[in-house]
């Protein structure tokens, strides 16, 4: 469970990439595994991912559970509600739950930061 959000309204932007914002430490991604996020009113997870960065929406498409409850494994973010998981890669739900697939963010480290671009969620819906 990720505490207080951090909150990205006064946005650090690159000149040169105007969608791109940086949402958090990497260190602090490491040690918490899921980092709440709020960038100009919209709830967000930053997911670390055995290696990998993800970011996606907080609330579950299923029925809105919050997300920053559940836990990550293989590639997989857990509903604390249901169980039902979602693949980190493509968003979509594991088999068997009629729900749309979780919408994901462009996200990347540069430095010790993580950016993502919250203009630009993709979701099957
Ligand atoms: S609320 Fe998340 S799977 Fe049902």
């Amino acid at each position: 469970m990720c505490g207080r959000p951090i909150l990205v309204d006064d946005v650090t932007v690159r000149p040169d990439e105007p969608g791109w914002i940086a949402v958090c430490d990497l260190d602090r991604l490491k040690a918490e595994t899921i980092v709440c996020v709020r960038v100009a009113g919209l709830d967000m997870l930053v997911i670390w991912n055995d290696g990998e960065v993800a970011a996606c929406e907080r609330a579950c498409p299923h029925e809105q559970a919050d997300l920053s409850l559940g836990h990550v494994a293989a590639g997989q973010l857990f509903c604390p509600r249901h169980a039902a998981s979602f693949d980190l890669h493509d968003g979509c739900i594991s088999s068997g739950w009629p729900s749309a697939p979780l919408r994901l963010y462009p996200v990347r480290v540069a430095g010790e930061q993580v950016w993502l671009d919250a203009r630009t969620g993709q979701s099957r819906r």
